[in-house]
């Protein structure tokens, strides 16, 4: 029989910047024609975020010579599916965008998703650079790779892991965000001091009261300090295979949580209860000190966030979840403030 070995070793560096730097928009005309990605851009956003920042950028980014257009959908997670993809790469088929062409994701996770999908398919694939425009899209999805859409049975089951080309932080973008949507960032944050960093930790329990002020400072600092957490951890482990696992921390009981609400929870707010919930196992199982759980509680609620939920998640809601095997499911237990564990449990 003939066989005709196909080879394909793939050897690729996927490295990207992040710049964090207020003001960092004005300079996207020269810093896009230094990376050179396309000849144009499709910048993908939401309803709302077109509205509050994607017109200003496209018209200047235009008038500095990058040819643009915006491509928005109806704001929210509703609007995750494979159709918002579909109907965003007819359009963009329609105004002639090709191979040579890149794409802006500008805005919340949700946009992060669904336009570093979009390009990762889009006639077999295109650039793409993120613009988050959400604290939890700065500290959290816009780094990382992670794309995708949700189905009908559950979040984010389709999707490639696709890096961006670079990705651009400007906390001017922030200013106009509701405080639910800060509420909703500092989630993620306190739980990269509680599995990595006990320092940061510390500096989010003096600081926190200064991120709802705004201060420049502080929200540059705990931005830089999240997505280097972040890095550390996806660098080496990018599908998620053992140590990105960390990062789930609250994230099993959080899903639950946000599944039963319907959503109506924001997965900042469930992610605060699920990491409640984890420390309470982990105390139970002693291997996290009371006094600890006590101190990553109060700082959940210093940042206003819910330490308690009228659901109870039982064992068939967390299993459903797709980071669970169906025999066992993995928690994230921490075993003190600044280091945390995968702890396997049988169901
Ligand atoms: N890819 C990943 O690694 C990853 C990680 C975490 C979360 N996610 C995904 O991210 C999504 C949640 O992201 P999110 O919390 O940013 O939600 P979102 O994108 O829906 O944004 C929240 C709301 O804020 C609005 N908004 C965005 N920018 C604004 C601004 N500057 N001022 C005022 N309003 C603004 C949006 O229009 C929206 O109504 C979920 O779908 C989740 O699955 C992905
Ligand atoms: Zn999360």
């Amino acid at each position: 029989m003939p066989i005709i070995q196909a080879k394909h070793k793939k050897e690729i560096d996927d490295s990207y910047k992040v710049f964090i730097e207020k003001g960092v928009v004005n300079k996207l005309p020269s810093l896009l024609k230094k990376i050179n990605l396309g000849q144009k851009y499709a910048i993908i956003t939401d309803s709302k975020t077109a509205k509050i920042h994607g017109q200003t950028i496209s018209k200047f980014l235009n008038k500095n010579g990058i040819k643009n257009e915006i491509f928005s959908f109806e704001s929210g997670e509703k609007s995750k599916t494979l159709s918002t993809i579909e109907e965003l790469a007819e359009s963009m088929v329609e105004k002639g965008f090709n191979r040579k062409d890149a794409i802006i994701a500008l805005g919340g996770g949700v946009v992060g998703d669904i336009a570093g999908f979009l390009a990762s398919i889009y006639l077999r694939g295109i650039p793409f650079v993120q613009i988050p425009t959400t604290l939890l899209a700065a500290v959290d999805s816009a780094i990382g790779g992670k794309t995708g859409v949700d189905l009908k049975i559950g979040k984010n089951l389709l999707g490639t892991i696709t890096q961006p080309k670079a990705v651009f932080i400007d906390i001017n973008l922030l200013k106009t965000l509701p405080e639910n949507q800060i509420r909703n960032g500092l989630g993620e944050i306190i739980k990269y001091g509680v599995i990595k960093d006990e320092k940061f930790f510390s500096y989010l329990e003096k600081n926190l009261s200064k991120v709802f002020n705004h201060d420049e400072k502080v929200l540059n600092y705990i931005i830089q300090k999240s997505i280097a957490i972040k890095v550390e951890v996806v660098e080496n482990d990018e599908k998620e295979a053992k140590n990105r696992m960390l990062l789930n921390y609250g994230h099993t009981y959080g899903h639950a949580l946000e599944t039963m609400s319907n959503y109506t929870l924001l997965h900042g707010y469930a992610i605060s209860i699920g990491m409640v919930i984890a420390n309470e196992m982990a105390v139970a199982k002693k291997l996290l000190k009371q006094k600890d759980a006590d101190r990553i509680k109060a700082l959940l609620e210093q940042a206003g966030l819910p330490v308690y939920s009228m659901y109870k998640p039982t064992m068939k809601n967390l299993t459903t979840d797709k980071k669970s095997d169906g025999k066992s499911i993995n928690f994230i237990l921490p075993t003190k403030i600044g280091n945390a564990i995968i702890y396997n449990q049988k169901i």
